[in-house]
């Protein structure tokens, strides 16, 4: 088979990186793509590092064997964790990380607050140090684990009173003394607008899903790789758990999610 019409492997520790397959789908819509949402193992922010590093070279392994031709590694706690070594194992392949997206919200004008929302993992890691120090000039910058939010999403809970309930709760501190806040975590991305609804109209959402889409289209392109089919592509899910539930919950989040892309661009 002609490399061009592999698919893009996506995965995540579940549900999650669907929020930035819908992007990549948003902008290469005749792609084909494997995603793999590794559900048993959620979730991967309270994990060890030493853990997380495991899941996602199988999972990446897992996605090559299938033929993927490039990786998006649609979690953020696997990239803060694994995809240095993932690079140097795999030099030549396609391969994109996603991380918080801090640069835009902290590049507004005016010295804005900006609170990071992310696993435990994430925000205690030595890439997100490593981000904020580099936007410290221009923001301050709050990051908040989020331990337990990832859950209710896991389990298809978008809106509930207790999710609510919970956001609130984590919230709260910080209402009114905010001027952005970064999604960190790609399951984050599906309580955009229930976020946006508990933080007050004037406080802007940014998350990484359409930079991380982008900027894998930039680099299939690059490499002579991407599809030359004019068709719409297709989306095959799979998950560690072997649920027909989770594959009906992927499809549904899927299919109910509204890409960034597509709200910019209105
Ligand atoms: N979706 C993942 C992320 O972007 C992490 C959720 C978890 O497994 O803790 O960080």
């Amino acid at each position: 088979m002609d490399k061009k019409e592999c698919p893009i492997g996506v995965f995540d520790s579940g549900m999650g990186g669907i929020s930035v397959l819908k992007e990549l789908y948003e902008v290469m819509p005749n792609e084909d793509y494997i995603y793999f949402g590794d559900s048993k193992n959620a979730p991967y922010g309270t994990k060890t590092l030493d853990e997380v590093r495991r899941f996602t070279f199988l999972n990446v392994e897992r996605l090559l064997r299938q033929g993927a031709k490039g990786i998006v590694v649609a979690c953020n706690t696997a990239t803060a964790a694994a995809v240095r070594s993932l690079r140097q194992m795999y030099p030549q392949l396609p391969l994109v990380g996603i991380e918080p997206a801090l640069k835009p919200a902290a590049l507004q004008p005016g010295h804005p607050t900006v609170l990071v929302m992310a696993t435990p993992m994430t925000i205690r890691g030595d890439k997100f140090r490593r981000l904020r120090m580099q936007y410290e000039a221009q923001a301050d910058i709050i990051g908040l684990p989020c331990p337990g939010l990832m859950d209710f999403v896991e389990s298809g809970n978008t809106g509930g009173d207790d999710l609510k309930q919970f956001l609130t709760g984590l919230l709260s501190p910080y209402i009114g003394n905010i001027d952005s806040i970064v999604l960190g975590c790609t399951h984050y991305s599906f309580l955009r607008r229930l976020v946006a609804q508990l933080a007050g109209g004037q406080v802007r959402i940014f998350d990484g899903g359409s930079g991380t889409a982008s900027e894998m289209r930039r680099r299939l392109m690059e490499a002579g790789l991407r599809s030359a089919r004019k068709s719409p592509g297709t989306v095959c899910f799979q998950n560690s758990l072997q649920a027909e539930e989770e594959i009906e919950l992927s499809r549904a989040l899927f299919q109910k999610y509204e890409p960034e892309f597509r709200i910019n661009n209105k």
